[in-house]
């Protein structure tokens, strides 16, 4: 068992594998007030990185490793702040000669959520009419890489660090984002909500505040040359390919038809999304990058499927991500991040062509790069009738175990009772 004695820094180390290290009986209790959540010193982050690593650097070696987390404190989303490492440490000890007896990231994304004018207390009284569904923007945050070392597992130090973090994200880098877009309304006082996606099963996060939502997606299989695009009846039908140079306009089009939804769907219920903004995409598409660079000596070109005229088109973007490498292949996946019917009106039958082109293409982009699974998250019932009509062998799965989506919501309702829109793999960290 733990103490609640102040402690010092051990002469002789205890703990095998863990410098400085700690005896495992001198360290305070997990609900000891000698505990502190606090952000860890650039060593104390390699340290961490160094633990994390025979768990999820599997496809890499160590230093590569070491260098990705570097790289990925630089990219979109995550550069300028936006990534926050925490540490749940003795508060006592000097930075550096501490022990780190629980840790997890934290990354800023932008977010909307849905309530009716009356019950607005920003910036849109008196702006609105009354009972009218105002789309409000603000700070969401991820968590991911929530890690226990083992000799330190199973005494309550993940749980009373998620503790201190869903608190502490409430108020995190809250302040006034989204207030630059004209006209909208912002809320500045608290983060909106925050999300991780729980590879542990559903009870941990939801004992700790993070409601399990949908988890479920569409597999299909890898096929050598995506089975070409037979079946498609005309050429504006055939999927073409989407590069970088792409995701600017689309990605811009996808927000502006997500809060148009939003505010369709009535103020009843309180909705919620991540926006699929260009900063979101790309953190996932750089990540994919140094993966894929690392491993194969090349990035891909091609990063998603368009089909059909604007104003009519479906499009995918996707990622390819690699935990195994060429080591162990099974958990290698081309993840869809987003997937657009820009015209929900259209009927299916003039849209499935193009989606079937779309998902051949991907299941070839999957062979290519040594994927074993294309996953398709969460589609919404426009998108499974597609999915249904298209023709392509399909396996639906709900997840138990992986990569369950959970959310923390700081407003005044129950987390339950939200409705997450769009709630897919893009919004994944
Ligand atoms: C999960 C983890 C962070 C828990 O850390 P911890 O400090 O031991 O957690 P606590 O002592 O606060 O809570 C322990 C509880 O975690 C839960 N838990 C831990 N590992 C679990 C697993 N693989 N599946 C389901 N629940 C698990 C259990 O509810 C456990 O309670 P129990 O000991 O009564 O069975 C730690 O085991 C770890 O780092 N594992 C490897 C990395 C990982 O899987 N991280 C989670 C990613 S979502």
């Amino acid at each position: 068992m733990g103490s609640n004695n102040p402690i010092t820094t051990p002469s002789s180390p205890v703990v095998a594998g863990v410098d400085p290290s700690f005896p495992v009986d001198s360290l305070p209790d997990a609900d000891s007030p000698l505990l502190i959540l606090t952000t860890p010193t650039p060593a104390e982050r390699i340290r961490t990185s160094r633990l994390t690593y025979p768990m999820w650097g599997f496809a890499l070696a160590e230093a590569d490793y070491l260098a990705r987390e570097a790289y990925l404190t630089t990219v979109p989303q995550a550069r300028d702040g936006g990534l926050t490492h925490w540490i749940l440490t003795v508060a006592s000890l000097p930075p550096d000669g501490r022990p780190i007896l629980s840790s997890c990231e934290s990354l800023r994304k932008r977010a909307v959520y849905t309530t009716t004018a009356a019950a607005t207390t920003t910036a849109a009284a008196g702006r609105n009419e009354e009972g009218e569904v105002v789309v409000v923007d603000g700070v969401a945050h991820g968590i991911a890489s929530v890690f226990t070392e083992a000799a330190f597992r199973g005494k309550g130090y993940a749980s009373r660090m998620m503790k201190e973090v869903g608190g502490i994200l409430r108020g995190w880098q809250a302040a006034g984002w989204g207030a630059e877009k004209e006209g909208a309304v912002v809320e500045k006082g608290h983060s909106l909500f925050s999300v991780l996606y729980s590879d542990i099963g559903k009870k941990f996060y939801a004992r700790h505040g993070w409601a399990p939502f949908e988890s479920c997606h569409v597999s299909f299989k890898p096929v050598e040359g995506g089975g070409g695009a037979e079946g498609s009846r005309d050429q504006g039908q055939v999927a073409r390919a989407i590069g970088y140079h792409e995701l600017a306009e689309l990605c811009a089009v996808d927000e502006k038809l997500l809060r148009a939804d939003l505010a369709r769907r009535g103020g009843g219920r309180t909705h919620v999304a991540l926006l699929p903004e260009l900063d979101a995409l790309l953190w996932h598409l750089m990540r994919e990058d140094y993966m894929t660079k690392s491993i194969f000596g090349r990035t891909p070109t091609i990063r998603g499927a368009v089909a059909g005229e604007p104003g009519k088109r479906v499009w995918a973007v996707w990622m390819r991500g690699y935990y195994g490498g060429l080591k162990k292949m099974e958990g290698n996946t081309l993840h869809v991040l987003r997937v657009v019917v820009e015209d929900p009106e259209q009927p299916d039958e003039e849209l499935v062509d193009g989606f079937r082109s779309i998902v051949q293409l991907a299941q070839a982009e999957a062979a290519e790069w040594k994927t074993q699974d294309v996953q398709m998250w969460n589609p919404a019932p426009k998108l499974k009738g597609l999915v249904e009509k298209c023709g392509i062998e399909f396996e639906f799965v709900d997840r138990e175990k992986d990569s369950i989506a959970s959310l923390m919501w700081y407003g005044e309702e129950p987390t339950a009772e939200l409705d997450w829109v769009a709630n897919e793999k893009y919004a994944w960290c």
